[in-house]
């Protein structure tokens, strides 16, 4: 039986990854550092079928304990601090939490079990102010953000202990990816969660920021099977893993409305846009500054072609299949409630 240890277990991508590994016939190893209360929603149906250990990427003793103990076959790197505006306000910890905590797990490996491959958890948001498009693994990068740039010094690390100390180590460069699991502050699941509480009376309207920002979103169901194909390749690479289809926020946000049987327009301009519900004339949607961002990634769009051609990465859903998925979750989970 392999095993495999899964940092991030309690996030978004570490419960799907897990979902899929104990499939596989993994035995999982789930890191979660210590909280004043339990933290295992996502994760709450495996929590029989998973092992949880305790350490912390930002204590390097606890991580070198884990690798000695449990000899992992591969280590799956998705813990950070990821949520981008948070970066600014916290870019110290940032920084220890999502770049130098990968060095950290790379020392373990190397003075612990050096033959444990390993998959770090890059991000589009590597290529912020982007310098081709579409961005594919030979585009520069340029980040935007006190997260971005962490993530490039963690990605270059892991090219770094590949070349220097000839570890299995990769880094799959995975653009925005959702699902009903994810975190509520992020802009696809902060839309989703408002337009199903507004639906049900819980909500008035929905405040957003820059409504034109253009991403390139997924389903993480589908990217985690990524990252394992990734590992499971003859010699260590790096792959773009995305849909090659852009959507802006705005797009989103109709989507989302329309599923939920509200026919919203669009009306005014920029800092007063405002999004209203054709039928009864109310506001659904109102523009905040305090949601723009200091520095804007303007525009995200893979070019996943070596990920097609080395891994037959296609995804399974569509944009459309995915926003509906999210709505339809959110609605029923405040149905429960409202009952
Ligand atoms: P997420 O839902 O925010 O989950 C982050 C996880 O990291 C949580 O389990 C969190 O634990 C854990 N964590 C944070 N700091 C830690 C620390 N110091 N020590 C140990 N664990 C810590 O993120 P996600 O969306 O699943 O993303 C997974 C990874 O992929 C992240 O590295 C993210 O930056 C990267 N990524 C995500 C996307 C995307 O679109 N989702 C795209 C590209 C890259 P707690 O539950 O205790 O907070
Ligand atoms: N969060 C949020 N809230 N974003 C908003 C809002 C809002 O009210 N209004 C507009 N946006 C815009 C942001 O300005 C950004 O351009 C876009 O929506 C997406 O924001 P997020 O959903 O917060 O995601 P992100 O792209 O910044 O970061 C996510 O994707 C990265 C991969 O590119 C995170 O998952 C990162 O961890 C990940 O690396």
């Amino acid at each position: 039986m392999k095993k495999a240890l899964v940092t991030g277990i309690t996030g978004q991508d570490g419960s799907y990854l897990a979902d899929f590994l104990l499939e596989k016939g993994y035995k999982v190893y789930g890191m979660v550092r210590r909280n004043s209360t339990e933290n295992f929603e996502r994760v709450e149906h495996l929590r029989y079928s998973i092992q949880f250990v305790q350490a912390d990427l930002l204590d390097q003793m606890s991580l070198m304990k884990l690798i000695r103990e449990i000899q992992p076959d591969e280590v799956y790197n998705l813990a950070a601090q990821s949520f981008v505006p948070t970066s600014w306000d916290q870019p110290v910890y940032t920084g220890e939490a999502t770049g130098i905590g990968v060095t950290r797990m790379l020392e373990a490996i190397r003075y612990e079990k050096p033959d444990t491959k390993f998959y770090q958890a890059s991000s589009s948001e590597m290529f912020g102010k982007v310098q081709e498009m579409p961005q594919s693994e030979k585009t520069p990068f340029y980040p935007r953000s006190p997260y971005g740039v962490a993530k490039v010094y963690a990605h270059f690390i892991t090219v770094n202990y590949r070349e220097s100390y000839d570890i299995f180590a990769v880094s799959g460069i995975l653009f925005n990816h959702e699902s009903p699991r994810r975190g509520k502050e992020f802009v696809t699941r902060k839309i989703t969660d408002a337009v199903a509480r507004i639906k049900y009376g819980l909500q008035d309207k929905l405040e957003l920021g820059n409504l034109d920002a253009k991403r390139d979103w997924g389903y993480a169901g589908d990217y985690v099977k990524m990252m394992w194909l990734m590992l499971q390749q003859e010699k260590p690479e790096d792959f773009v893993i995305g849909t090659g289809k852009a959507h802006s926020v705005r797009d989103f946000a109709t989507i989302s409305f329309n599923a939920a049987g509200f026919d919203i327009q669009w009306e005014g301009e920029e800092m007063n846009e405002r999004g209203i519900d054709v039928r009864t004339g109310k506001t659904l949607v109102v523009v905040s500054e305090k949601f723009f961002r200091p520095a804007e990634v303007h525009h995200l769009l893979a070019n996943p072609q070596k990920a097609k051609d080395k891994l037959g990465w296609e995804p399974e859903l569509s944009f459309e299949q995915l926003v509906q998925m999210m709505v339809e979750a959110d609605l029923k989970r405040y149905e429960k409630i409202s009952k």
